[in-house]
């Protein structure tokens, strides 16, 4: 049986678009289940509606700083189409500690940066004041801290002298699109393992690759 699983998104939803697209590979072991978001003029939810998925949009701005409130409907919500995994796309709505905790080790987040380096905002700012010559995404259990949590997969990039905030968003984009799907076909096949607050993946060897960089030729 398929993991039936439940995207947020506040944006466009390149990263839903990604997950959807492998999710329609017929041994895929997860299927977008819903898709929603807490904005009812996001971008993604054309384009979910377009890939076949079912969307729902539960505004969260007449909740004001009332979290819990928000995160009840959205608990309804998600109890009604038996959601076992989420995955957030660039869902920009913190939770409250307790409705982390009660999807502890079944709620995936993407990130673009290799955290736990530059979390919050502008972590591509971040990234080029910091002079980092490599940086990349993280897919991660989200706990309470805002970007933080077991890592389950990580995709590099190199970071040139030439890039502004826009080209590096650019290529971890590329790098985001690839490792969301890995990560979840791992957690639905129960490969990943957390122990603590590290998370092992079952049957991995280590990479065969080198990123380096600058390169001078
Ligand atoms: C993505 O780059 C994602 O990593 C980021 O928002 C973007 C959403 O784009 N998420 C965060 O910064 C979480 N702190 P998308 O809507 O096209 O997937």
């Amino acid at each position: 049986m398929k993991r039936r699983v439940a995207i947020l998104i506040s944006g466009r939803g390149s990263n839903m678009s990604a997950l959807i697209r492998a999710a329609a590979a017929p041994d895929f072991p997860a299927e977008i289940s819903l898709v929603i978001s807490n904005k009812a003029d996001a971008l993604g939810l054309e384009r979910a509606r377009a890939g076949g998925v079912k969307t729902l949009v539960i505004e969260s701005k007449p909740f004001g700083k009332d979290r819990a409130g928000f995160e009840a409907v959205l608990q309804a919500a998600l109890d009604q189409h038996d959601i076992e995994l989420i995955c957030l796309g660039g869902f920009m709505r913190l939770f409250t500690a307790e409705f982390t905790k009660s999807w502890y080790g079944r709620m995936l987040n993407i990130h673009p940066s290799l955290l736990p380096s530059f979390p919050g905002l502008d972590p591509h700012g971040q990234a080029l004041r910091a002079g980092v010559k490599l940086s990349g995404a993280t897919v991660h259990f989200v706990i309470p801290e805002t970007d933080a949590g077991p890592i389950v997969m990580q995709g590099a990039v190199p970071v040139s002298d030439h890039d502004t905030a826009d080209t590096l968003s650019e290529r971890i984009l590329e790098v985001e699109h690839r490792i969301y799907p890995e990560a979840l076909r791992l957690l639905a096949t129960g490969k990943v393992l957390i122990e603590g607050d590290v998370c092992k993946t079952a049957g991995s060897g280590p990479s065969e690759n080198f990123l380096i960089a600058p390169v001078v030729r």
